[in-house]
């Protein structure tokens, strides 16, 4: 049986921890393929909210059975915090597996991560500051420190060494920085190490094994499509891969043995950090959005950038991960507006493009061509089916289905587990 990709089809915050949590019933593995403790993923279970930085949101469901991919860059000690906190809300999880190849966020990866931002100024990417992309810049410079290094004094002190040779010129000469020692860095990650130990697993080998044996995988991407290194807004990106092919790399799974890929898909668009955002809002329509959506970011707290829905982004995710569904999330949220645009293409200096322009600039001068579609006003929250909903909701849902090329398969009318309006099955 299937093993399912489900990643984030815009700018991230998309509802993924809703929808992974959704599954984790049916599910056997819910897998972390990229990025770390830059996500934050909301869940709400009964009267119980959490909030999920690095762990996968199927830790949430007993049965399931949660993994850390190699592709993940993990900070240690927020991985042991956010477990205890689970664990005091009397949450299992024992069960967690962690990939001896992931990569580590250590102290000088978010000192890093903060002064280059402050370097930056008015240019900064609005990053997390949770050292995550220094921490992939080291996994590509080969100098990363990896989980496995953890358990073994003498590599790990010479890995720390040979990372801080470089980085304490950097941050010292360029940044004016006081120097990292290699004592202090190794003496806080072995502190780590016995209480890790016991997570630490050939994560590749159990979920091929799973999926040979029918198990039902499923990998949540962190962040989203548009955030992507490679097929994001770039340099306005996080520093992975969230789109299908990263949950191939970063879990060790061939493409083959994928099944579906659905995308999170909000029924508007939100946006955190700087970077392009063609239908951005900043009058009180995007206020009411940022209000009514509760749009504020979970693992920064900051405020999130809201416009409407964006057919180009959707139709791109659609072509560039394969996906074969969408779940649109937050279709409640428009409730109220008499009617409400939907961006169908872009004017680029002068010229309609119906398509992601390739050119950054071109990007950075898009204006979003609108179609307005009639709004609802009836409370939609208790919709069970799709012919539970208002037919102006109907015909916007369906309308979006026509524009981004793949079957809308779960409609989200709420934040909480059972507000869901399931139309195909994922499984
Ligand atoms: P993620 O990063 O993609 O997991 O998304 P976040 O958790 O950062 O943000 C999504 C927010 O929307 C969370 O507060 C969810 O509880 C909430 N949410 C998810 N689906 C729905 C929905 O269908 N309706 C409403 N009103 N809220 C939702
Ligand atoms: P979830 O999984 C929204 C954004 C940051 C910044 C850029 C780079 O909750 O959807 P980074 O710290 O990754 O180097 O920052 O990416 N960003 C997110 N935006 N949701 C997220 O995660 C994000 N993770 C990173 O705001 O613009
Ligand atoms: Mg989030």
């Amino acid at each position: 049986m299937p093993a399912l990709v489900l990643l984030g089809a815009q700018w991230g915050d998309e509802g993924k921890g809703k929808a992974t949590d959704l599954l984790g019933g049916s599910v056997d593995y819910v897998v972390r393929y990229q990025g770390g403790n830059n996500a934050g993923h909301t869940v709400v279970v009964g009267d119980q909210k959490y909030a999920l930085h690095l762990l996968p949101s199927g830790i949430l469901s007993p049965g399931c059975t949660p993994v850390i991919g190699n592709g993940v860059v993990v900070d240690p000690s927020v991985l042991l915090s956010e477990l205890s906190g689970l664990n005091e809300r009397g949450v299992d999880t024992s069960k967690l597996l962690l990939s001896g190849n992931a990569h580590l966020i250590t102290p000088y990866h978010t000192e890093v991560d903060k002064v280059t931002e402050r370097f930056l100024g008015k240019r900064k990417i609005g990053t997390t500051g949770r050292g995550i992309g220094p921490a992939y810049a080291d996994k590509i410079n080969r100098v990363g420190i990896r989980v496995q290094d953890l358990f073994d004094e003498s590599i790990l002190t010479q890995k720390v060494e040979a990372a801080l040779d470089f980085k304490n010129q950097v941050l010292a000469k360029l940044y004016n920085r006081r120097a990292i020692r290699t004592e202090q860095i190794v003496d806080e990650l072995l502190g780590y190490a016995e209480e890790l130990r016991g997570y630490v697993a050939d994560t590749t080998l159990i979920l091929n094994n799973a999926v040979d044996e029918g198990k039902v995988v499923l990998f949540e991407g962190g962040q989203g499509t548009l955030l992507d290194v490679d097929h994001g807004t770039y340099p306005f990106v996080t520093s992975s891969n969230p789109t299908a092919g990263g949950a191939c790399t970063g879990a060790g799974v061939g493409p083959t043995k994928i099944n579906r890929v659905i995308g999170i898909l909000k029924a508007y668009t939100t946006r955190v950090g700087a970077g392009p955002f063609p239908t951005e809002l900043l009058d009180a329509d995007g206020e009411a959005l940022r209000t009514i959506g509760g749009e504020r970011g979970v693992t920064t707290g900051r405020d999130r950038r809201c416009g409407w829905f964006d057919a180009v982004i959707a139709r791109y995710a659609t072509r560039v991960n394969g996906l074969t569904d969408f779940f649109l999330t937050k279709l409640d949220v428009l409730t109220g507006w008499e009617r409400i645009p939907v961006c169908v293409g872009y004017e680029v200096d002068g010229e309609r493009v119906d398509e992601l322009p390739q050119s950054q600039s071109d990007f950075h001068h898009a204006k979003p061509v609108y179609e307005y579609l009639p709004g609802w006003s009836e409370d939609i929250t208790r919709a069970k089916s799709f012919s539970d909903l208002p037919k102006n909701a109907q015909n916007y849902v369906k309308s979006l289905e026509e524009m981004s090329g793949a079957p809308i398969s779960a409609i989200g009318v709420g934040p909480g587990r059972d507000e869901t309006i399931q139309i195909n099955s994922f499984l």
